[in-house]
């Protein structure tokens, strides 16, 4: 791909914003109808997708700028009704860009598959377990052709009690490697395939086989280093070190903080057609792997005097299986960032995850957030007003340089009024 970041791309029309995608990011005439269309599926696709379908509903595709990972430049499809969203992670990566961008890892694609064993279980359980891994593992496997055929599948068993008050049960968990896909679908198979075996094995009777949508094997990680000059001064910097320690220790704090990291991750997930319900909960229960809930980023100054950030969070992404593989948006937009496996995808969220937590604390702790976040919310205050969609950029700019920014506002100019 050519570089990130594009001049002015937010002053753009959309027709020039297109091309400079398509130069940039090497796509041919199909993608850019896909991702210029209405949205990619009509009624029959919606109609096969899901039950009692009566339309659909459309949500605003954007494209994020200057992200450099890993040394690569990469644009980042954003979706997301949210405004000043897509334009914060593009300042936090312009930010990051001097000291050479985001560092970024992902970890292995394993799922945990957990089968509930309840009643008159074998006090010797975990060793039945484990004496009777061939056939248990086996079993899960004839359950997914498709990742036997590709070398992947479960690859061990194991045992956990969990205490229930004053009762106990046995969580008897798979390790599947899911290679390419998010692998809710292998696992469930998986388990339920298991479950006679792990039953004759320990004695009990197995009641939920579902997979675990927490799955710390599955986490991305990025870091990147924010000059101080960047970020507005060493004062600036102490601050953010400050800001990030209320999300740290306070969970009233933390919850709104890593909502913001979210807002990030959560667009670049939905474009790409992942299941973002599981991203959400599984990065909410890592927030609170340590016992209490706490920031899901970590920031500190290093030894420079810059911020350092980092960021920490578990993205079970898959890039065949599920939406992300036949939702046409969803495919261009993958192939926008030139993700074609799940690392690399998890890579760019991490990073747009910890760029967009950079630029919500930076106008926090400096002008306050609702000065930037109003001046781009006004082209929806200026429509709820009932302004024409060609109208509502100029009621926009008026209340912008008037600075005042409200709906009653709007009304007023549409009405004539001063
Ligand atoms: C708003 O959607 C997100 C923020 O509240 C995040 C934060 O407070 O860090 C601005």
């Amino acid at each position: 791909m050519a570089g990130s970041s594009i001049p002015r791309f937010y002053e753009r029309d959309r027709a020039s914003r297109l091309e400079a995608l398509r130069e940039a990011a090497s796509l041919d005439e199909a993608d850019i109808a896909v991702l210029s269309g209405g949205g990619g599926i009509g009624f029959e696709e919606a109609d096969a997708m899901v039950e009692n379908a009566v339309g659909t509903m459309g949500v605003p595709l954007g494209i994020a700028t200057n992200f450099v990972v890993n040394s690569r430049d990469v644009l980042v499809p954003m979706a997301t009704e949210e405004s000043s969203v897509i334009a914060a992670a593009s300042r936090g990566a312009r930010a990051a860009r001097a000291t050479g961008g985001f560092a970024a890892s992902a970890g292995e694609a394993r799922m945990v598959g957990q089968v509930q064993i309840v009643g008159g279980y074998a006090d010797d359980a975990e060793a039945r377990v484990a004496a009777a891994s061939g056939e248990i593992l086996g079993a899960a496997n004839s359950a997914s052709r498709t990742l036997r055929r590709l070398g992947r599948g479960a690859r061990s068993v194991s045992c956990r009690r969990v205490r229930t008050g004053d009762a106990e049960q046995l969580v008897v968990e798979l390790d599947v490697d899911v290679g390419d896909a998010m692998g809710a679908n292998a696992t469930n198979s998986m388990c339920e395939a298991a479950a006679p075996a792990i039953e004759a094995a320990t004695g009990g009777r197995a009641l939920m086989r579902i997979l675990s949508n927490y799955s710390p094997r599955r986490m991305a990680s990025a870091t990147a280093t924010f000059l101080a000059a960047e970020v507005g001064g060493e004062g600036a910097v102490r601050d953010m070190v400050l800001a990030y320690e209320l999300a740290r220790h306070d969970m009233f704090r933390a919850v709104t903080h890593n909502k913001g990291i979210m807002n990030g991750i959560v667009a670049v997930a939905t474009a790409t057609g992942q299941d973002v319900r599981a991203i959400e909960a599984a990065a909410h229960a890592h927030a609170s792997a340590g016992g209490a809930y706490t920031s899901l980023s970590g920031w500190s100054v290093d030894a420079e005097g810059n911020l350092a950030g980092r960021l920490e969070v578990p993205l079970a992404v898959g890039t065949v299986g599920g939406i992300s593989g036949i939702h046409p948006t969803a495919r261009a937009c993958a192939r926008v960032m030139r993700a074609s496996a799940p690392a690399d995808l998890a890579c760019v969220m991490a990073a747009v995850g910890l760029a967009q937590n950079y630029s919500a604390m930076r106008a926090l702790v400096t002008t306050g957030i609702q000065a930037g976040h109003m001046r781009l919310h006004a082209r929806n205050l200026a429509i709820a007003a009932g302004a024409p969609p060609a109208r509502a950029a100029a009621v926009a700019a008026r209340m912008v340089s008037e600075g005042d920014i409200s709906e009653a506002r709007a009304r007023e100019i549409l009405a004539g009024g001063q």
